[in-house]
């Protein structure tokens, strides 16, 4: 088979991508290496991708429909269609929305409309997340739940991402699962997410923000679980049993763990303790989340088996692989430490 990833320089493309050229697929990646975080991360990525057979890379941006339509016209023989890329990130939505706007609903929408006209298309499966439940106060959270009430722009995208692909099923026939991420983490992993955060300010010295005064849960999800997940998913269309070829699942460890806990193993494996500033919760942030996994598990076969206390260290050795880190000195050097930051 032959698969379109997009997002294919971003944490979790990445892994699928490589995930799938393993198992002797052909990859074509697309991605705008948007500047959010790091690039040069995002590079390392693509150039590790790079160096296999059967890989290529459009650097494009989805909102930009002509180019895509143009550029895809002289790929042949893609059959199915991983769309990954977007502006992620809960907080930054309030500072760039229409960023969010461009890569989520124009983005997806390029997407859909190169499906409806791509002979022989069997698949398409999107990234949507957990951010979708909003304000939803029963746990664990599962696809049969209402969203509609979604409290950041970005979980409003997302939604709507959901809505978008749905009508295109239902009119156009189009086969596509949408796939609702937990908070993914991992070797490569994203610069602007907790772990990856504190990782960085703990080795530096510096205070971490912890919001919510530490009262947080959240359904950690290692991303070597999470890859079989998302091709599992690829492998098995949806039927048409509902009128239209559409599914949702969650892809979640199952297993909400308490941020406090998560910052603890971290100590242990960093050998130094935080300095912790309390803040208050942020607006766009729930305080716990917690996946429902029985319908992926059923169909599927998805089965979270890293709990926080192996993902954490694999991380943390992937962390100090990559920057250079001399923890018992205490101290590391970072590749390009103003970058660890997202921009915002
Ligand atoms: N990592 C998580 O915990 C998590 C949780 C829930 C949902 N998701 C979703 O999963 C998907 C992958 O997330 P990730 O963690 O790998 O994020 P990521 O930011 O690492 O990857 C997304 C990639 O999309 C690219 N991109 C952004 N705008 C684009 C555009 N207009 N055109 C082309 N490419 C563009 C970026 O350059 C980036 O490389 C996203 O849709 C995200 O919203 C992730």
């Amino acid at each position: 088979m032959t698969v379109l990833v997009t997002g294919a320089a971003g944490f979790i493309g990445y892994h699928v991508s490589a995930f799938l050229l393993e198992r002797g697929e052909t990859v074509v990646g697309l991605d705008a290496v948007t500047d959010y975080y790091d690039v040069g991360l995002k590079e390392a990525r693509v150039g590790r991708l790079e160096r296999r057979d059967r890989f290529t890379m459009l650097r494009l941006d989805l909102a930009d429909r002509d180019a895509v339509f143009a550029a895809l016209a002289g790929v042949g023989g893609i059959d199915r269609v991983v769309h990954l890329a977007a502006q992620a990130g809960v907080r930054h939505s309030r500072d760039r929305p229409f960023a969010y706007v461009d890569a989520n609903l124009v983005g997806h929408m390029t997407v859909l409309e190169y499906c409806r006209h791509l002979p022989g298309l069997k698949h398409l499966v999107y990234a949507s997340s957990s951010s979708v439940y909003g304000a939803n106060a029963k746990l664990p959270f599962a696809v049969e739940d209402r969203t509609d009430t979604p409290i950041s722009l970005y979980a409003a995208t997302k939604r709507a991402n959901e809505h978008m692909s749905y009508c295109y099923s239902h009119l156009y026939g189009i086969p596509q699962t949408g796939l609702r991420f937990f908070t993914v983490y991992g070797p490569w992993g994203r610069p602007d997410m907790a772990l990856f955060k504190f990782t960085a300010a703990i080795l530096d010295g510096r205070p971490i923000e912890v919001f919510n005064d530490g009262d947080m849960k959240r359904d950690f999800t290692y991303v070597d679980d999470v890859v079989p997940g998302v091709v599992a998913a690829l492998d098995s269309p949806p039927d048409n049993a509902n009128g239209a070829p559409h599914r949702l699942y969650n892809i979640g460890n199952n297993r909400p763990e308490p941020l406090m806990r998560l910052i603890a193993i971290l100590e242990d494996n960093l050998g130094t303790k935080a300095k912790i500033d309390f803040r208050p919760m942020q607006p766009g942030d729930v305080k716990e989340t917690y996946a429902d996994i029985s319908a992926s598990r059923r169909d599927l076969g998805f089965a979270p088996a890293t709990p926080i206390d192996i993902g954490v260290p694999r991380f943390v050795d992937w962390f100090r692989g990559y920057h250079g880190v001399d923890t018992r000195a205490g101290r590391w050097r970072a590749r390009q430490d103003s970058n660890l930051r997202p921009r915002d």
